[in-house]
C-alpha cells in the first residue's frame, strides 16, 4: 500500500472523523470502510485486498483508539472507521505452515495426522481468544479440540468457513497456526473421509472444458451490487 495523496482537509458537507495511518493523521468522512477510507486518504491497494466483501481474507488490519488500551483486529473492507482510529494493515500472516504430501496423509494410518504436523495443538490452554477474534463468527478454540482429539472431519466442518485471513493466530498464546492446520483437515477430509462425488469430478471436468469462462467473465465484470446481489440469490442446494 503507497500514499499517492495526502488528504488532510475536512469537508463540510459530510460528518468527517479523524484516522491515523501508520502514524499519520487524516479526515476522512464517517461511515467509509477502513478500506474505503484509506483509498479517501491516498493510499492504493497493491496488497492486503481482494474481494471487498469480507469473503477472501486478505485485509486484516489491525487498529486500536485512543481511549482504549486494548489492540483490536478486524477486516478492512468489513469494518466502519472510528474517529481516533490507529490503523495499521496485515497483507500477510508469516504463519508457518506444514509441508505434506495429500497422498501421504491418510489418517487412518496415523494416531493424529493434524497433531503430527501442528505439534503446537496440544499447547491450547483453552483461552478461547482465537474464537473472539475471529470475523467469519467460527468457534475456531473448538476446531483446534477437534483437531487434538484426532476428529479431522469435526474440524473441517467447524472451520468450513475459514477464509485465511489469519487473525485468529496473532493472539494465541499457544503460537498455534489455527487456519492453517484446519485447513489441512478439509484437504484430508475431501481427500480420504467424504465419498468420492461423481458430480464433483463432473463439475471439474466441465471447468477445465471452459465451460464457465464466460460466466466467469460476466461476474469480473459486473457492478458490485449486481454481484452482491447475484450471490445472495444463487441457488444452494441442500444436503441430502
Ligand atoms: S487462542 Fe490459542 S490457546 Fe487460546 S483457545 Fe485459541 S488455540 Fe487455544
Ligand atoms: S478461523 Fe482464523 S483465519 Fe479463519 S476466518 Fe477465523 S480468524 Fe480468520
Ligand atoms: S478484501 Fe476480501 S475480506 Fe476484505
Amino acid at each position: 500500500m503507497t500514499p499517492d495523496k495526502a488528504e488532510d482537509e475536512g469537508n463540510e458537507d459530510v460528518e468527517m472523523v479523524e484516522i491515523f495511518v501508520m502514524g499519520k493523521r487524516y479526515r476522512v468522512p464517517k461511515g467509509l470502510t477502513i478500506m474505503t477510507a484509506l483509498e479517501y486518504a491516498g493510499y492504493k491497494f497493491t496488497r492486503g485486498c481482494g474481494c471487498r466483501g469480507g469473503f477472501c481474507g486478505a485485509c486484516s488490519t489491525v487498529f486500536r483508539t485512543e481511549d482504549e488500551y486494548k489492540l483490536k483486529m478486524d477486516l478492512a473492507c468489513q469494518t466502519a472507521v472510528e474517529d481516533g482510529m490507529f490503523l495499521v494493515q496485515l497483507p500477510f500472516m508469516p504463519a508457518v505452515r506444514a509441508m505434506y504430501d495429500i497422498e501421504e496423509v491418510e489418517p487412518e494410518e496415523h494416531d493424529n495426522i493434524l497433531l503430527d504436523h501442528y505439534p503446537e495443538i496440544a499447547r491450547c490452554v483453552s483461552c478461547n481468544t482465537c474464537t473472539k477474534a475471529c470475523p467469519q463468527d467460527i468457534e475456531v478454540m473448538d476446531y483446534v479440540q477437534a483437531a487434538l482429539r484426532g476428529d479431522v472431519e469435526r474440524c473441517a466442518d467447524l472451520s468450513f468457513d475459514c477464509i485465511q485471513c489469519g487473525l485468529c493466530s496473532i493472539r494465541c498464546p499457544a503460537d498455534i497456526k489455527h487456519y492453517h492446520m484446519a485447513q489441512m483437515a478439509r484437504r484430508i477430509t475431501g481427500r480420504y473421509i467424504h465419498e468420492h462425488s461423481d458430480e464433483l469430478e463432473k463439475r471439474v471436468q466441465e471447468i477445465k472444458n471452459g465451460e464457465y469462462d464466460e460466466t466467469m467473465k460476466e461476474m469480473v465484470e459486473m457492478e458490485i451490487d449486481k454481484l452482491k446481489k447475484t450471490y445472495e440469490e444463487r441457488d444452494i442446494r441442500e444436503e441430502g
